[in-house]
């Protein structure tokens, strides 16, 4: 655990305030709610003008519910953006795991911005982690918080258990979206009592490149609501699109069938993985083909939307399950984050 931490802080080059913050993470005795900075900066000096547009919502306090890989991107971006982010999870290790990939992705950002900038950049980077706050109570977490976005494991009960439970706890002016990749909105908004305040907010992967935001609206999200959503996303430097509620939405919709559909190429034997890769990526232009892309999505997380569809919709033999798939994930093989998917990776960024 303190390895962990203590790479975080090598790396951070950060204030001894800081630094002190983040070791608190580390130690079960902390409080089990902990500012990295205390919420110092005075709300007025937040609520700026973004972009030169005036603000046309009121959030300013964004709480990020689970710390994986989508979740730590768009709590990066928020921070990037001046709003001030809480990130919750339900264990130390998720968000340590999170912070050290925020970190990460920081760097990189920076060794582009900031060339020869060594100043700058650690201005940005101190910057951006000051407006995180890490928590593992989830009450303390959304008690001020104008936007909740959950973005835990793909999987209806948990997230309708968890919205169930936000609904209770949350200030009636909390807006509330999911990122989920694949479920109904409607289905997760209806365990709460807050309908009206209910969108979907559906990031890519990798969050803090990927320019594109699927502003979801159900039919009782308000206009007001879906209004702040969208101006939320533009404001975190993204093109937001409208959608409505329907499975996948707008990209997944097109892109987990033809990922599938080269799947089922490779069990029908008429290609091999790497030359399907090759041909999409010198025949069609793609930045990755459809193997990379599945294990840069992640195994798991395409076997949960496929499953999920299929259950929904079993006649639809686009979101047929494979027994490739089902076999790599039943294997814990999960792509680039487990080492292990169609191809194996040395770190997670390169094969
Ligand atoms: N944070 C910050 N910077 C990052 C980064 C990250 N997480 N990942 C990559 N970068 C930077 C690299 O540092 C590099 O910077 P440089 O140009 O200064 O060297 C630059 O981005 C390019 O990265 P790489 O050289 O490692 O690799 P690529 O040129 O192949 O680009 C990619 C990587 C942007 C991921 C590109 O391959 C791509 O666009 N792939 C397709 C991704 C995609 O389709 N995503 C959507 C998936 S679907 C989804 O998320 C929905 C969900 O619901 C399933």
């Amino acid at each position: 655990m303190l390895a962990v931490g203590q790479r975080i802080l090598k790396s951070a080059r950060h204030t001894e305030k800081l630094s002190h913050e983040l070791l608190g993470v580390l130690h079960p005795s902390r409080p089990k709610s902990f500012p990295l900075f205390s919420r110092l900066i005075s709300t007025a000096s937040v609520q700026k003008q973004r972009n030169g547009e005036a603000a046309a919502h009121n959030l300013q306090n964004v709480t990020v519910v689970g710390l994986g890989l989508m979740g730590a991107g768009i709590a990066q971006v928020a921070a990037q953006n001046s709003f001030h982010v809480t990130v919750v999870d339900e264990q130390d290790e998720y968000l340590q795991r999170g912070m050290v990939m925020i970190r990460k992705s920081l760097d990189r950002i920076t060794k582009k911005k900031f060339p020869n900038e060594p100043k700058g950049a650690e201005k940005f980077i101190d910057d951006t982690l000051s407006k995180v706050t890490i928590s593992r109570n989830i009450l303390k977490s959304v008690e001020d918080a104008d936007l909740v976005i959950e973005a835990i494991t793909e999987n209806i009960e948990a997230k309708q258990t968890l919205f169930r439970t936000l609904d209770e706890i949350a200030p009636p002016k909390t807006i509330f979206a999911s990122n989920t990749s694949s479920f109904s909105v409607t289905e997760l908004a209806k365990v709460t009592e807050r309908q009206d305040r209910f969108g979907g907010l559906h990031f890519f992967n990798p969050v803090p490149l990927m320019s594109l935001v699927e502003v979801v609206r159900i039919q009782e999200t308000s206009a007001a609501t879906f209004n702040a959503l969208f101006q939320f996303s533009k404001e975190l430097g993204k093109s937001p699109v409208a959608c409505n509620d329907t499975p996948g939405f707008i990209v997944n919709r097109l892109l987990v069938p033809y990922m599938m559909e080269a799947v089922r190429m490779l069990e029908r034997g008429e290609a091999t993985s790497s030359d399907i890769d090759k041909a999409m990526k010198l025949g069609a232009g793609y930045p990755m083909g459809p193997f990379e892309l599945l294990d840069y999505v992640g195994l798991d997380t395409t076997k949960y939307i496929i499953d999920g569809w299929h259950e929904i919709y079993p006649g639809n033999p686009l979101f047929y399950p494979s027994e490739t798939l089902n076999k790599l994930v039943e294997d814990g093989h999960f792509g680039r984050k487990t080492g292990v998917g169609f191809y194996r990776y040395k770190t997670a960024n390169g094969k």
